[in-house]
């Protein structure tokens, strides 16, 4: 495969810098070029140094940003919740209830049908500019359909979840012990495979999910079968979920809604990086979490969609930048950063969420003068990936 130069860009945001100022954070280059060749970044400079290339793409005045980085999303379901939506828009509150309908629809989906509409999600999300994306499991929840859900997450992503310990299956609401039973030993056995990681629904204010001492037994077991852990941890009220997540040194607590000061202080002294899905709030017609308190107490911030059927069907990293910054006062190169680099952190990859010569070239173009107006746009579909048979840019861009 040959090099390829890409200028006219009005900016190259590589999101590689440092200091406390979150600007100088993002690294942004003027009238800066980049070479990639065979999918790597091999040279970044001044456009009059740029090196010849055997193809040259011209991007006209846009701007360049590292692909968006979606480090949490439930790609693989079957069925429709909308109406559960439109109730809640009319005062039903969620309450992790209408997992059970996803589940049922789930179970009952042949692998093709699975596979089918996990690959139109998946397109949906690299089409707006994200490229690495981490998929959990958690609508099967029973051995035969978890590990299908792994399995075929892993035909499209390094970054698998086993999510067994969801809710508690129907079948399964008046012993749930034997559920934990089963999520911590086969069922656990059958997705470690495919899994990178393990999560789970830590949230003692529904009565579908998992406790604090139940929610410990899971990661745990996760770990001895030498999966990474990820907690989602106080989304509908105050709880367990963030200390044991920071106690156990997970890579990601998600959520982080409803903290008090003990919560942020834990955050603040651990590895533990704090992953908002501000889609969520929005559509769930909830109260958004408190960025700026995070950021204030040196709490790493994340951002990711969460996309699923559920709470938030959005697959859009840029619609979660302009919520975090209009409602969560994120700074907007917070929020890029987020979106970018703190996301890939969160799923400790350092090959993505950055522009730098070596790494493979992950990038994405707005359709825009500066990175600013991905906040300053919202609604706007600005961001489009580079490369790939997701790229929009005609040929007549490119030239030998
Ligand atoms: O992250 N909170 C748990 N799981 C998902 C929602 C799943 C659903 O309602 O289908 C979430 O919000
Ligand atoms: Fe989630």
């Amino acid at each position: 495969m040959s090099a390829v130069l890409h200028t006219g860009l009005a900016e190259l945001v590589t999101c590689t810098g440092e200091g406390p100022d979150p600007v100088e954070r993002l690294g942004v280059l003027p009238d800066a070029a980049l070479v990639v060749r065979e999918g790597v970044v091999d040279w970044i400079g001044p456009v009059a140094e740029a090196p010849v290339a055997d193809e040259r793409v011209d991007h006209g005045g846009r701007s360049m940003i590292p692909a968006f980085v979606d480090s949490h999303s439930h790609l693989v379901f079957a069925g429709d919740r909308s109406a559960e939506f439109t109730a809640r828009m009319a005062g039903i509150p969620y309450d992790g209830g209408g997992i059970a309908t996803t589940m049922t629809a789930t179970r009952a989906a042949t692998e093709d049908e699975l596979r089918a509409l996990l690959a139109a999600r998946v397109a949906e999300l690299r089409g707006q500019g994200s490229d690495l994306v981490e998929i959990k499991t958690g609508y099967g929840l029973d051995v035969a359909t978890e590990t299908r859900a792994a399995r075929l997450a892993a035909e499209v992503t390094d970054e698998v979840t086993f999510l067994g310990a969801h809710v508690v299956p129907p079948e399964y609401r008046d012993h749930r012990a034997d559920y934990v039973e089963l999520v911590t030993g086969p069922m656990l056995d059958a997705v470690a495979p495919y899994a990178r990681w393990i999560d789970v629904f830590c949230e003692p204010n529904s009565p579908y999910s998992f406790t604090g001492e139940e929610s410990r037994e899971v990661l745990e077991a996760g770990r001895r079968a030498g999966l990474g852990l990820r907690v989602h941890g106080n989304q509908l009220g105050p709880g367990p979920g963030v200390r044991l997540a920071v106690e156990l040194g997970a890579a990601s607590v998600d959520h982080c809604t409803f903290l008090d000061d003990a919560d942020v202080d834990a955050l603040a002294g651990g590895d533990t990086i704090a992953t908002l899905l501000p889609g969520v709030e929005f559509s769930t017609r909830s109260p958004y979490p408190d960025a700026r308190r995070l950021l204030d107490a040196g709490v790493r911030v994340a951002l990711a969609t969460d996309c699923n059927p559920g709470t938030c069907y959005s697959s859009s990293m840029p619609l979660m930048i302009a919520l975090a910054v209009r409602e969560m006062g994120m700074h907007p190169a917070e929020a890029l950063c987020a979106a970018t680099a703190t996301a890939a952190d969160s799923l400790h990859r350092t090959d993505a969420g950055r522009i730098r010569v070596g790494d493979p070239a992950r990038l994405t173009v707005l359709d825009a003068p500066s990175w600013e107006h991905l906040a300053y746009r919202p609604g706007v579909p600005l961001s489009r990936p580079v490369t790939g048979a997701d790229s929009p840019w005609p040929s007549s861009q490119r030239s030998a």
